[in-house]
């Protein structure tokens, strides 16, 4: 696996980057808030102690360090990330577990490396484009097979008008006050970004309260038939 090399990124994605990479001092003080969204995750994806998970995105590594701590904990894990900042907080991990510098759209890993991917909070602070390329990238690295599965947690709000209001008016003050990487941000559910990413989903948790108000999908690549060869179905004698 070869990290990325950061001067190789276009100069929008090096400004994300850097912007996370300044921010990291201080995320952990809101990790908090993920804290339950995550864990609920964590439940829904049922890793198992042969599987192999990657994370995209993993930034401080939240949800690596939250599935550490459970019992039966996978042999493999890598945490992916754009920001050599974030990855810097990841901490101690498990043997066998590692961290990668790489975009989520891209990552050099074989197809099919990963029994179970996760995503939490970044489809939300992603535009459609670059939404659907996360997802793409993540069905390439699940393995074939009906056991494969995809988690996203995104910020959402669907409670009554509002707080739903509320919710939008404060995710918009947070993404003009750090333009560069809360930018896009604003509460989504990715469902349809899922389906055309080829996804049928299976679980759909929602989380109003006691954090980031957050929604938990777990969604599994579809099964693409064989097409049947060109020509004649049946040959006549
Ligand atoms: C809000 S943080 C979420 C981190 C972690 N998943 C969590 O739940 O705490 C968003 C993370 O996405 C990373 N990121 C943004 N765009 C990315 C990309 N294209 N590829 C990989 N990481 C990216 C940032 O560096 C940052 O660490």
């Amino acid at each position: 696996m070869r990290p990325l090399d950061p001067s190789s990124l276009p100069a929008d994605a090096a400004a994300v980057a850097a912007s996370w990479d300044r921010h990291a001092i201080g995320y952990g003080a809101q990790e908090a808030l993920e804290a339950r969204a995550i864990d609920a995750a964590l439940r829904v994806a049922a890793i198992g102690p042969d599987e192999r998970l990657v994370d995209l995105a993993t930034g401080t590594g939240l949800l690596l360090r939250r599935l550490a701590a459970r019992a039966a904990p996978p042999r493999e894990a890598l945490g992916v990330d754009r920001s050599a900042g974030m990855l810097a907080r990841v901490g101690e991990l498990p043997p066998g577990w590692s961290t990668l510098l790489a975009d989520a759209r891209s990552v050099p890993l074989a197809d099919g490396w990963a029994d179970v991917a996760t995503c939490s909070f970044l489809l939300h602070l992603m535009g459609p484009g670059q939404r659907a390329e996360v997802l793409a990238e993540a069905r390439r690295l699940l393995a074939p097979g009906p056991s494969a599965r995809l988690v996203v947690v995104t910020v959402w709000s669907a409670g009554r008008p509002a707080g739903a209001r509320l919710a939008r008016a404060a995710l918009g003050l947070a993404a003009r006050s750090r333009p560069a990487s809360w930018g896009g941000l604003r509460a989504l559910d990715p469902s349809e970004d899922l389906r055309a990413a080829g996804f049928v989903l299976s679980r759909r948790v929602v989380l109003p309260r006691h954090g980031y108000p957050s929604l938990v999908i777990a969604a599994r690549p579809s099964i693409t038939l064989a097409r049947a060869p060109a020509g004649p179905s049946f040959r006549s004698s």
